[in-house]
């Protein structure tokens, strides 16, 4: 399955959990939240590790890789506290706002970034990827959600971008933009605003 269908069809899927969370009872409604933390934790690991990076190569826009990565980094906040208020009276309100977050970031990334990605990717690179991203999701389901969450959350409040590439990618732009401020590019600009943000 090529990349971008894969992001999509999972991002149904998260939908299809989050109508049932709202339609459990009781008990339910903690098994039915821990699966959509499960979901939202791994498809987070395959965007973020693989996904993203591809795009990086291949788009031009970062600006959209760095607000995706800033509301991921939201998204898990919210994963966390709900998490935190299981069994609690703001349990619901917790994966009230997780949904509303959800539910705006996967309309922006498929209004913009897989639209992109798509035009920008050849068919192939797009399979290549979509394979490498369902072995990472099947490995990330089997694990506990809480390990990755957590470290995904040290990250974030350690202000660090979020893929290893980026990370890279970052250092050289700072440094370069330390020590030329006219050859500054905008690649250099946004990725301080985004660990500013982060
Ligand atoms: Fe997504
Ligand atoms: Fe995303």
């Amino acid at each position: 399955m090529k990349a971008n269908e894969l992001i999509q069809k999972q991002h149904r899927l998260v939908e299809d959990l989050f109508d049932q969370f709202e339609s459990a009872r009781g008990a339910q409604k903690g098994r039915v939240f821990e699966q959509i933390a499960k979901n939202l934790v791994a498809h987070d690991a395959i965007e973020r590790e693989i996904f993203y990076p591809a795009c990086e190569q291949a788009i031009e826009d970062e600006d959209v890789l760095g607000e995706s990565l800033v509301e991921h980094g939201v998204v898990e906040f919210c994963i966390f506290r709900a998490d935190m208020n299981q069994g609690k009276e703001e349990f619901e309100q917790y994966v009230t706002v997780l949904k509303e977050i959800v539910m705006h970031h996967v309309k922006e990334e498929e209004k913009s970034l897989l639209p992109k990605a798509k035009r920008a990717m050849e068919r192939e690179q797009l399979e290549s990827l979509g394979e490498q991203m369902e072995e990472r999701f099947e490995a990330a389901m089997e694990e506990d959600f809480r390990p990755a969450l957590r470290d995904a959350l040290d990250q974030v409040l350690a202000g660090k971008t979020k893929t290893q590439k980026r990370g890279a990618r970052n250092s050289r732009s700072a440094s370069s933009s330390r020590n030329s401020s006219s050859s500054r590019n905008s690649s250099g600009r946004k990725s301080s605003r985004q660990s500013a943000r982060a």
